[in-house]
C-alpha cells in the first residue's frame, strides 16, 4: 500500500532523513512558526513525518496540538488537520495565528484526549471517521507544567500515573487511526531523584505491551543550536563535570504501524 507521495524515481535527491540519528542544525522559524511555547518541537519532525507517512489531502491527528507546529505544517503540506489541546490559551493562539489563513482543512478544540466522549463528539462534529496519521508530542511528565488541570500530563510527577494516563490518550487517539498505517510518539527522558528516568523507554515499552503495532523506528533526534539545553562551553558543561550525570541533548522519535 502507497502511504505517502515521494517520487523515488528521484530518491537521491531526497530531503527525507531516513537515519535514525538525526541532528538539525537549528529550528526552522519560517512563516507561522515563532517558537513561542516552551516545550515545542521543531518543525522539522512534523514535516518529515507527515511527507514520509501521509499523501496529500489525508488527515493528521494530534492529541495533543500545543503551539500549532504540525497545523503550520498541514497547511505548507496540503494535509488536513484535528488537534486537541487542554490549555486554552494555546487554543486560542493557534486560532488567531490562523486568522487570516485562506487553509480551512483544519479543526482545533480545547479537549481533554483522556475523555473518550469530548474526543469522540469532536470527531463527530467534523463528521470525520478515521485519520492517516497520528503525532503525538506529550508532556515530559512535570518538567514543563502547562496548565494547572488534573488532567493535564504535565501534572504528573509520578511515573506510573503519567503511563496509565498516556496510555488512555493512546487507545482513544489509536481508534481513530486507519489500520496499517502510522502514528509517532516525539518524547523525551527526565532526570528525577538523582537519577535518569527513561520516559522515552517506558512509553515505547508500554505501547508495545498494551497495542497490536510493530515498532518501525527509534529515532534519535538533536538540535544543535538549542542554546537551552547546549552542553559544550555552557555552565551545565561545569555542573554535570562538578557532579556526576550527563546533559539530555537528544529526544527520541517512536514511529510505529498500526496493525488492528
Ligand atoms: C509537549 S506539548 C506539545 C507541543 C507541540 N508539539 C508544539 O510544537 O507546540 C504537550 C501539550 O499537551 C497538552 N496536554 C496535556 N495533557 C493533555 C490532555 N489530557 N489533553 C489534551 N492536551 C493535553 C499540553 O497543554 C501541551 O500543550
Amino acid at each position: 500500500m502507497k502511504f505517502n507521495d515521494l517520487d523515488l524515481k528521484n530518491w537521491k535527491d531526497t530531503d527525507i532523513c531516513v537515519d535514525s540519528l538525526q541532528i538539525y542544525p537549528n529550528r526552522d522559524k519560517s512563516g507561522k512558526h515563532k517558537n513561542i511555547y516552551h516545550g515545542n518541537f521543531i518543525p522539522q519532525i512534523p514535516n518529515q513525518l507527515i511527507r514520509r507517512y501521509t499523501k496529500s489531502g489525508e488527515c493528521v491527528f494530534e492529541p495533543f496540538m500545543g503551539s500549532g507546529t504540525t497545523l503550520f505544517e498541514c497547511e505548507n503540506l496540503n494535509r488536513k488537520y484535528m488537534g486537541f489541546d487542554i490549555n486554552q490559551n494555546i487554543i486560542n493562539y493557534v486560532k488567531s495565528s490562523m486568522q487570516s489563513s485562506k487553509f480551512s482543512d483544519y479543526f482545533i478544540a480545547k479537549c481533554n484526549s483522556m475523555d473518550l466522549d469530548s474526543v469522540n463528539q469532536n470527531f463527530i462534529s467534523q463528521d470525520i471517521n478515521s485519520v492517516q496519521f497520528v503525532l503525538m508530542h506529550p508532556p515530559y511528565m512535570d518538567i514543563v507544567k502547562f496548565t494547572d488541570d488534573q488532567n493535564d500530563l504535565s501534572q504528573c510527577s509520578d511515573i506510573n500515573e503519567f503511563m496509565a494516563k498516556f496510555k488512555i490518550v493512546c487507545v482513544n487517539s489509536l481508534k481513530f487511526l486507519d489500520k496499517n498505517r502510522y502514528f509517532a510518539v516525539v518524547i523525551g527522558d527526565v532526570y528525577k531523584n538523582s537519577e535518569v528516568l527513561p520516559l522515552g523507554f517506558y512509553c515505547m515499552d508500554m505501547i508495545k505491551q498494551n497495542f497490536k503495532v510493530k515498532l518501525k523506528g527509534i529515532v534519535v533526534k538533536n538540535i544543535e543550536g538549542n542554546r537551552g539545553k547546549l552542553g559544550s562551553g555552557g555552565i551545565w558543561t561545569y555542573r554535570a563535570l562538578n557532579s556526576d550525570y550527563y546533559i539530555f541533548k537528544h529526544e527520541y522519535i517512536l514511529v510505529f504501524k498500526k496493525e488492528f
